[in-house]
């Protein structure tokens, strides 16, 4: 396992599902985990669970908080872009504020959380800059097209800066889970039973079914990806966006 001791990690939207997976995955392997979100009652609730997680408040949309995020966890060498959200919606029924927030939250997001910490990383001539994209950044799927183009931005946004840094000692990735059981998976069903009639069980094998092993991903398994990301063996990984979907996307 990577040793992360003596390392310190930014893990945005790090109170809940995936975010709260990754964070708790770097802060058992060393590292001192600050983890951001909006809604300080979350994160102080997972904050409390594990000494080496530290908790503070901010919207990835606005560079001030995000710089002020950067400051708070002392100029952290791991920055994971995780926070994000998704609408879902026919083509015909989205607006262009639909896409702007999902622009907003999705891309500029990622954007606003790497720039803040860039600096400081060609300073020391090291760094891991992780994003969790989705495979809706790789393929498309019916009634997400906003979240899916801002998610398709981030993987550009990835691939791009990994060769603008190629010789500064900083990596940047992105980590692109199928279906993965969290909160956000849980608003999709709602959506899905809403939209269909359909009930919650057959709701979960709909997305289920999508993954060729026949079940969601698990938070824990993102997690790993990114731990392995982050350590000093994943030197030569750049610019890559990792398919963490069974097998749905390769
Ligand atoms: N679940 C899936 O099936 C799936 C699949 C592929 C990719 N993903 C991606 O995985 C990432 C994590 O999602 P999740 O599934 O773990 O869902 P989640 O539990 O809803 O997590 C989203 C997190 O982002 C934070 N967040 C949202 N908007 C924010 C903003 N403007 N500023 C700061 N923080 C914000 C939320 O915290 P606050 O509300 O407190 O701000 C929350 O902690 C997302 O980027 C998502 O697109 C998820």
């Amino acid at each position: 396992m990577n040793d992360l001791s003596g390392q310190k990690a930014l893990v945005t939207g790090g109170g809940t599902g995936v975010g709260a997976a990754i964070a708790r995955t770097l802060a058992d392997a060393g590292a001192e985990v600050w983890i951001s979100g909006r809604r300080p009652e979350v994160l102080k609730a997972m904050a409390d669970r594990h000494a080496r997680l530290h908790a503070v408040t901010g919207d990835v949309t606005s560079p001030e908080d995000c710089a002020r995020m950067i400051g708070a966890a002392g100029r952290p060498g791991i920055v994971v872009a995780n926070a994000g959200a998704a609408v879902s919606k026919p083509f015909h029924r989205m607006s262009a504020d639909d896409l702007r927030d999902m622009l907003e939250v999705n891309l500029l997001g990622v954007f606003n959380i790497w720039s803040a910490v860039l600096p400081a990383l060609k300073e020391t001539g090291s760094g891991r800059l992780i994003t969790v994209a989705s495979t809706a950044g790789l393929k498309g799927y019916a009634y997400v097209s906003a979240y899916s183009a801002a998610k398709h931005g981030v993987i550009g946004l990835t691939r791009s800066l990994a060769l603008e840094l190629a010789t500064t000692g900083i990596t940047v990735n992105a980590v692109c889970p199928g279906f993965t059981d969290t909160p956000m998976l849980d608003d999709t069903i709602a959506n899905i039973m809403r939209q269909t009639g359909r009930d919650a069980t057959d709701a979960r094998k709909a997305l289920t079914a999508t993954n060729p092993q026949g079940r969601l991903v698990q938070p824990d398994e993102v997690a790993d990806a990114v731990l392995w990301l982050s350590g000093p063996g994943a030197g030569s990984v750049t610019g890559q966006a990792l398919s963490v979907s069974g097998g749905e996307v390769m």
